[in-house]
């Protein structure tokens, strides 16, 4: 705007300056009435020879008064403009309430963004430029291993303009928390057959069974020389650190589950899932089980190694009190396991989690919302081996490190606290590892991540973006986040009535007034199309939302995904082992 008007401002002056002239001149030669409309007949009598030396001296003399009476007009004109317009051409100071205006194509550019007509597959997309009529416009990504936070309230298309278009779009490894696998009906097929990738679906609870395994105590064998670290560290994600009351059986559950999770890792030919360790639990010859294969292993000469020896006895050595109690609280913990179809789903792994960023590989987790509060331990335990899993060695020192993985977390807030993950994503981007936390309001983060890593998840995003949102409080900080840019507001006076006649007792006041770049019932009110992303070292962008089924990139790429193998159980009988007295069971 600035430019253009410094463009177009001399090229008024001299346009006034020509038509004055002309008017003069004509009107002084007495050929106006001829003309009808002066225009730039000055110039024309300046280089027109006259045909005699009187007529000549006559013109010149009219030439000469033209230009002063142009040269007057055009200064006047020219000084108002410029005493008018010392903001608009920068030469005003600072404005008073700052000047601000939304980002363009060069700021993001300069922030690190990329803008481009085709989207980058090594990219996010974060949404697109508006163009011109409607054409010419830009999907602007984001490069390299960055996070980015997007809140939205539910059906207002997080879906369509983030979520599957970069399913559709991303090229490196995905994990995506599929809410309702409506993600995965439309990506899958197109991220197997085009992209090549290894696709995966967890949905343990399917109605038909149509799910992958995937096993939270799988990868681990007792010929590894750490597999009590490892053991160790999927005992603490199980049962992780708690304070308070729940403190004591919090930790007497996790050691005695480590140590039944090593006796079975150490039993040759018994598999190590966490329904066989949920089963010495629960089974009421679970005790009488782990003292036999301790005492037949010694018998054998091929004893339990000390740690799990000692872990056991620690567990069944205690009180009656102590040792139900610390079976009430595993139960009460694990009792997702209780579920057959949850015990079959978790049997064994169909795929690694580490091997996201050694292959190209998608995994969609599929949950529907119903489930959700049910899941939450797997959801927690999956999402933190994914996170140990691919923060232990850096890609520089790994040549087998070939891709990123992007976790895009739709409910992010729906699912259990992970505050490692949280207080983690700093470092996360160094690994290769990016998350998209999807998610309705920030007031979601602040309540749940209070205590646990908000500050940390919130700072280290590389982008945030707001679709329009019902939450007072957002639209609040986005308008106030947004700033503030410095308008003029003129004030006038006029008689009531007249007031054409009365000219004199017209006033006309301009003052520099402060005026949000986005007001709070304007965030609320945001068109459909429309989102706020916020970047660090720019100006607040205005974007318009990405739609996948009528964009042009990706409305054709929707395939009919391949089947998935479905899970057998067999629903067990009671065994017997489990004794009833005085009408409960024991
Ligand atoms: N393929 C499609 N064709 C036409 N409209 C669609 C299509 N997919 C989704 N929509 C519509 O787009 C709107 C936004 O859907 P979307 O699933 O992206 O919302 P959302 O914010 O993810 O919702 P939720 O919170 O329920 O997950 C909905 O009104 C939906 O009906
Ligand atoms: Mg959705």
């Amino acid at each position: 705007m600035r430019r253009a008007v410094l463009f177009v401002s001399p090229l008024i002056v001299a346009a006034v300056w020509t038509v004055t002239a002309s008017l003069v001149t004509l009107w002084g030669l007495g050929t106006l009435e001829l003309v009808g409309w002066p225009t730039w007949q000055w110039w024309g009598y300046l280089f027109t020879a006259m045909p005699d030396a009187g007529t000549q001296e006559r013109v010149n003399q009219w030439l000469l008064t033209g230009s002063i009476a142009g040269t007057l007009t055009a200064a006047s004109l020219a000084y108002r403009i410029i005493s008018d317009s010392s903001v608009m051409f920068g030469r005003g100071g600072r404005a008073l309430f700052g000047s601000l205006k939304y980002a363009t194509p060069k700021d993001g550019r300069k922030a690190g963004l990329i803008y481009v007509r085709r989207p980058r597959p090594d990219c996010i997309l974060l949404g697109r430029t508006a163009g011109l009529l409607g054409r010419f416009w830009r999907y602007v990504c984001l490069p390299g291993v960055q996070h980015v936070i997007l809140y939205a309230k539910t059906g207002s298309g997080k879906g369509v303009a983030y979520v599957i278009a970069n399913c559709f779009n991303y090229t490196d490894s995905l994990v995506v928390l599929d809410l309702k696998n409506e993600n995965y009906r439309a990506t899958a097929g197109h991220r197997a057959a085009v992209l090549g990738q290894e696709v995966f679906r967890f949905s343990p609870l399917d109605k038909n069974g149509a799910t992958h395994c995937w096993n939270p105590l799988g990868g681990i064998d007792a010929s590894q020389p750490d597999y009590i670290s490892k053991l160790q560290q999927r005992a603490f994600s199980f049962f992780p650190e708690t304070y308070g009351k729940e403190k004591f059986w919090q930790d007497g559950a996790r050691s005695a589950f480590l140590g039944i999770s090593i006796l079975v890792c150490e039993t040759p030919g018994m598999p190590l899932n966490p329904a066989r360790v949920f089963r010495f639990f629960t089974s009421g010859s679970g005790t009488d089980e782990l003292i036999r294969l301790i005492e037949a292993a010694r018998q054998a000469r091929q004893p339990y190694t000390q740690t799990c020896v000692d872990l056991i006895s620690d567990y069944l050595n205690g009180t009656d009190e102590v040792v139900k109690g610390i079976r009430k609280h595993v139960t009460s913990t694990m009792g997702l396991w209780f579920n057959p179809k949850i015990a079959a789903a978790t049997e064994h792994s169909d795929f690694s989690l580490g091997d996201l960023r050694r292959k190209r590989m998608t995994i969609y987790i599929g949950v529907m919302p119903a489930d959700l509060e049910q899941l939450g331990v797997l959801l927690r335990l999956l999402f933190l081996q994914l996170f140990e899993a691919n923060t232990d060695v850096m890609p520089q020192e790994d040549s087998t490190i070939t891709h990123r993985c992007h976790v895009l977390l739709d409910e992010f807030t729906a699912i259990p606290v992970m505050r490692t993950i949280a207080e983690a994503v700093g470092f996360a981007r160094g690994f290769g590892l990016q998350f998209s936390f999807v998610m309705q309001s920030k007031n979601q983060i602040h309540e749940k991540y209070r205590n646990n890593g908000a500050a940390s998840l919130l700072e280290n995003a590389g982008a945030e973006i707001v679709f329009g949102t019902d939450n007072h409080q957002l639209c609040k900080e986005v308008s106030e986040r947004a700033g503030y840019d410095t308008v003029e507001n003129v004030s006038r006076t006029t008689p009531r009535f007249f007031s054409l006649f009365r000219a004199r007792e017209q006033n006309e006041n301009t003052s520099q007034t402060r005026r949000a770049l986005i007001l709070p019932q304007e965030v609320s009110g945001l068109p459909q199309t429309e989102e706020i992303m916020f970047r660090a070292s720019a100006p607040p962008f205005r974007l318009k939302r990405l739609c996948w089924y009528s964009d042009a990139s990706f409305k054709n790429l929707k395939q009919t995904p391949a089947e998935l193998p479905t899970v057998r159980y067999k629903l067990a009988l009671d065994d017997g082992s489990i004794q009833l007295s005085h009408g409960k069971i024991a």
